[in-house]
């Protein structure tokens, strides 16, 4: 994945959400110019570890709006999210092994997914929530 910007369009209209899409956007895109410049395999190593915390404390926040709101599509959308953290933990587990995933298969597989993950699937609870007045 090309680094990505923030912007509008990646909103769900829940603070607390944006807000944590924020930082971890940060921490791809920063995992990004690692592997770009080639950057030692604890470097990427970090950042991994970092963007995998980050993800599920990400998780753990959704995971609780939801469970409160007794959103419909919770059971679905959690599977999306174990999908994601087993790729995740993946990642890791291959650099941490010494191998160095490029950006064209593992890494595009992983953010890719989370990007398509944010704008169907994240923007549906973003909706539901805005719909029981949070935002
Ligand atoms: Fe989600
Ligand atoms: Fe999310």
């Amino acid at each position: 994945m090309p680094i990505v910007s923030w912007s509008d369009e990646f909103s769900v209209n829940v603070k607390v959400i944006d807000d944590q899409h924020q930082e971890m956007l940060d921490i791809v895109n920063n995992l990004h110019t690692a592997v770009e410049g080639s950057e030692d395999k604890e470097v990427l190593e970090k950042l991994l570890i970092d963007l995998n915390e980050h993800t599920r404390t990400h998780f753990a926040t959704e995971d609780a709006l939801m469970k409160q709101y007794n959103y419909p599509g919770y059971e679905e959308h959690l599977h999306e999210h174990n999908v994601l953290l087993q790729h995740l933990g993946n990642l890791v587990a291959s650099v941490t092994q010494g191998k160095s995933p490029t950006f064209r298969s593992d890494y595009d597989v992983s953010s890719d997914w989370v990007l398509i993950h944010i704008f169907k699937s994240d923007k549906e609870l973003g909706n539901f929530l805005n719909n029981q007045g949070v935002y």
